[in-house]
């Protein structure tokens, strides 16, 4: 198994594993692509974007995406990365529940609340197939980059969890994240780097 920087010729498999590992609870269907357009892609293209992913010998099994910047961050996807995907997926189309709630996010995108990103100016995402899980993966892997982004200045890193998701929030709970705010969806978290 190794860990590497990402490359181009790895989107595939990283949407893969978004998709995978975000599957609805409800087992509503949901289209291969659509998670990975919002959570993965643009982490593997933008400027200023950071992106491991973990390979064994089945392949792509996992990643570690992170923007340094949140606010240059969604100012990209909002000009170079969305414009074609609203094209390509209208609003106003027959299509799955899971599915809707994700073009609705390519046409109204969650913007970080200021309060947020202030203070943890960037923000990550990860995600592990299970046969890579519970082996100290994820916590080395983000050990790393808060050794990274502090060595470049970067004073605070914030994440997102689903409010359902309570396995994570106790992992990030111990990598030192405190929750910051709170909707009926998500909790954000930050981390003092
Ligand atoms: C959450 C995730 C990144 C954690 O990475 P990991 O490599 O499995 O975590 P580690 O092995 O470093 O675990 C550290 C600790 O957190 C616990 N933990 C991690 N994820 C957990 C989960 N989903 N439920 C319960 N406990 C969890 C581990 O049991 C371990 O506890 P221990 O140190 O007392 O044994 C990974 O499990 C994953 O990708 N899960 C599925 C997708 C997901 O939920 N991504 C996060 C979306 S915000």
């Amino acid at each position: 198994m190794l860990t590497r920087a990402a490359r181009l010729d790895d989107l595939p498999a990283a949407y893969r594993v978004c998709h995978e590992t975000g599957l609805p609870d409800d087992g509503s269907p949901r289209s291969p692509e659509l998670l990975g357009h919002v959570y993965v892609g643009p982490y593997l293209v933008a400027p200023g974007a950071r992106a491991v992913v973990v390979v064994d010998g089945e392949g792509v099994g996992g990643y570690l995406l992170c923007a340094r910047d949140t606010r240059s961050h969604e100012a990209w996807v909002e000009q170079h990365w969305l414009p074609g995907l609203r094209v390509d997926h209208p609003l106003d189309f027959p299509r799955s529940p899971a599915d809707q709630e994700i073009v609705e996010l390519l046409h109204t995108p969650a913007i970080a609340p200021e309060s947020v990103v202030a203070g943890f100016p960037a923000h990550m995402h990860i995600d592990l197939f299970e046969r890579l899980q519970g082996r100290g993966l994820g916590s080395t892997l983000i050990g790393d980059l808060f050794a990274d982004l502090a060595r470049e200045g970067i004073p605070g890193i914030h994440l997102g969890v689903g409010v359902d998701n309570a396995g994570a929030i106790r992992f990030y709970g111990r990598l030192g994240f405190v929750e910051l705010m709170r909707d009926a969806s998500a909790v954000y978290m930050g981390r003092r780097l």
